[in-house]
């Protein structure tokens, strides 16, 4: 029996237990073995090139060898004690962190929701004082699965199902400085919004709206809250990617990559707002752990070591402009856009069944809203991988435009 023949029976067994005991929130079709740099196999052994990193989140690619001897060696010292005990990997990591973004303290957490979740709960505890509870975010926004995320979340299809949602949230077109002055209220706590929405399509804020939406806040005496679990971590270009527009918030929340793929996600607020949530009101077991902090160091360490946010930049602007050669030739291409290696090629149709066919030609992609096919390979990638990608796309493209 050849290799090809046996995996298959190998992929059956898996797919016949994962719909027997897993939960179906997911409809995964591929099996994946293993992943080294931006490259994955699948239980077949065929290669793919990786070109949507997780959603973001092995920014480094897959298996960088620094993160993993980083996890190995932690894991061998100490996983975990909680953080009734101080240990040496958090304050570390919290001070790489705020070198990175701005002068501030940092808050742990496992993942984007739940940094969302505090970062929100920071928001509200700082207004609570002075009757301000409302957070005003935008449509189209995504910022999690957690009951307030949800509520906080644009994309109204998400929410289908949960109601009621938890009350003390608006959303307001994107981009739009007249509606969120309309919208805000002397109940307004904060703003909160992605500077280049994932989830909604690959949408990036106007500059100049960033910058006025920060000057609202300053107005008004109102928190702004950047959320950067997918935009963040130098997939932009910078480190975050408000750094590129130079506009400040006052609370920023990040995940997905900052551990290249060992969880764990943080908020980080302004050194004036440090004291607003004290001892006993935020907390979560496994925020910040040894083991999760060592990753994040590792990751960061990596990223200044290598000149990983200078790669973005230049095969950011490398496949965009690849891309929008590409796309003079197909009608069902709008326009490509995105900043860094966050990109989206924005469709007049769905781009969902583009997927399939491009992982049938070896690429791993995804989509965002409905119709924008969205690439985030690993900020390391290289040319010829580019390339690689750009060829598949064309080819995939001519099939598709007919
Ligand atoms: C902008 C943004 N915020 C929050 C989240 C939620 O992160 P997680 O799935 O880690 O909870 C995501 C996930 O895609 C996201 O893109």
């Amino acid at each position: 029996m050849g290799i090809k023949k046996m995996e298959t029976g190998k992929y059956q067994s898996v797919l016949d237990k994962f719909k027997k005991y897993v939960m179906p929130t997911y409809a995964p079709k591929l099996l994946i073995e293993k992943g080294q740099g931006a490259w994955v196999w699948d239980s077949a052994q065929r290669r793919y090139l990786d070109f949507a990193t997780g959603i973001s989140v092995c920014n480094l690619g897959h298996c960088h060898p620094a993160v993993t001897a980083a996890i190995q060696e932690q894991a061998g010292k100490l996983v975990h004690v909680s953080n009734l005990y101080m240990t040496e990997n958090q304050p570390v990591l919290a001070e790489k962190l705020v070198k990175h973004c701005f002068d501030g303290v940092a808050f742990f957490a496992n993942s984007g929701a739940e940094s969302n979740e505090g970062m929100i709960k920071f928001a509200r505890k700082w207004g609570s004082d002075k009757g301000k509870f409302e957070i005003i975010s935008m449509e189209d926004s995504f910022h999690g699965r957690t009951l307030a995320t949800l509520a906080a979340t644009g994309r109204s299809k998400y929410r289908k199902g949960f109601a009621p949602d938890m009350p003390g949230f608006k959303q307001v077109p994107f981009n739009d400085i007249e509606a969120l002055q309309e919208a805000i209220s002397d109940k307004t706590a904060a703003v909160m919004l992605e500077p280049i929405q994932g989830e909604g399509g690959i949408m990036p804020s106007c500059p100049e709206y960033l910058k006025e939406v920060r000057e609202i806040c300053d107005e008004k005496g109102i928190l702004l809250l950047f959320d950067e679990v997918q935009c963040g971590m130098g997939r932009c270009g910078t480190f975050f990617a408000f750094q590129g527009y130079d506009v400040e918030p006052d609370a920023v929340s990040m995940a997905k990559a900052l551990g290249n793929g060992f969880p764990i996600g943080a908020f980080i607020v302004k050194r004036k707002w440090a004291d607003t949530l004290m001892v006993g009101e935020h907390a979560s077991t496994f925020g910040g752990t040894p083991l999760a902090c060592a990753a994040a160091n590792a990751v960061i360490d990596v990223m200044d070591s290598e000149n990983i946010l200078d790669n973005c930049s230049k095969m950011g602007k490398y496949l965009t402009a690849e891309l929008e050669k590409i796309a003079e030739k197909y009608d069902f291409i709008e326009k490509i856009r995105g900043r860094g290696l966050m990109l989206g090629v924005v469709c007049d149709r769905p781009a969902g069944a583009l997927l399939p066919l491009l992982q049938e030609e070896g690429l791993i992609a995804l989509t965002a809203g409905e119709n924008v096919l969205r690439l985030m390979p690993p900020l390391n990638v290289n040319k010829e991988e580019a390339d690689c990608a750009i060829q598949i796309l064309d080819k995939v493209f001519t099939g598709f435009a007919k």
